[in-house]
């Protein structure tokens, strides 16, 4: 059977929005209550379906404007049984915005956000100047932001950005999580290109920092 043809019983993960102006219901997305992680970008949801897959005491909602790709989240994570996982399909920061509500995720993964390498265009990038405020927003107290790209240019302005921002602190990413790779990664790692990654927590209150104890 032709993968695209594949029929499932249980129902599509991604999700329906009712309302691009209300705030998500988070509690009603999910089958069990449980911290939030986010992945902004996901495409085909190779490490999405994968690290919810090793995950199951958290929920994961990939985010992603392409209809064939977040499709495949749906098939991948539906293949997998998984309860954990649901899809989104609109644009990251919008997303953000207007639609999470404010400090519900213990987690933002960004994994090779499309560079936009001509400098004219470098306004596009999703992580700009603004876009720690709209993480410290998004996130808990103790929540992080993970980072990885394959462009030297793009994790300079990453790794200035958040660098500037008091309300974070660059901390190191676990070597369970990086070794689930995302699809652009694995073709890139392929060709020698190697991964750039920072991770970036949110901090308390001056030099205190939340860590995870169970
Ligand atoms: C270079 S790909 C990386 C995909 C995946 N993170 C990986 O590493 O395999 C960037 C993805 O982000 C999506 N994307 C780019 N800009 C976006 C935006 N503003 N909102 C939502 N998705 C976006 C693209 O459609 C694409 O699937």
């Amino acid at each position: 059977m032709n993968n695209r043809e594949t029929d499932f019983a249980s129902p599509s993960l991604l999700v329906e929005l009712r309302s691009i102006v209300e705030r998500l219901a988070l509690g009603q997305l999910f089958p069990k209550p449980q911290p939030l992680e986010v992945e902004l970008g996901c495409g085909d949801a190779s490490f999405l379906a994968e690290y919810a897959r090793r995950n199951p005491d958290q929920n994961f909602i990939g985010i992603e404007r392409l209809l064939g790709r977040i499709q495949k989240l749906d098939r991948k994570g539906r293949r997998a049984g998984l309860a954990n996982l649901r899809g989104v399909r609109i644009e990251s920061a919008y997303f953000m915005q207007y639609l999470l509500p404010p400090h519900a995720v213990s987690a933002l993964h960004i994994y090779f956000p499309d560079p936009w390498p001509k400098k004219k265009h470098r306004r596009h990038r999703l992580i700009n100047e603004g876009f720690p405020a709209l993480a410290r927003a998004a996130l808990m107290p103790g929540g992080v932001v993970y980072l990885r790209t394959d462009d030297m240019d793009y994790f300079g302005q990453m790794t200035e950005v958040f660098g500037a921002s008091r309300e974070f602190q660059k901390i190191e990413t676990p070597a369970e999580l990086a070794e689930v790779l995302t699809d652009f990664e694995r073709e890139f790692n392929a060709q020698g290109i190697p991964t750039l990654r920072a991770a970036y927590q949110v901090l308390l209150a001056a030099g205190v920092i939340w860590t995870k104890t169970a």
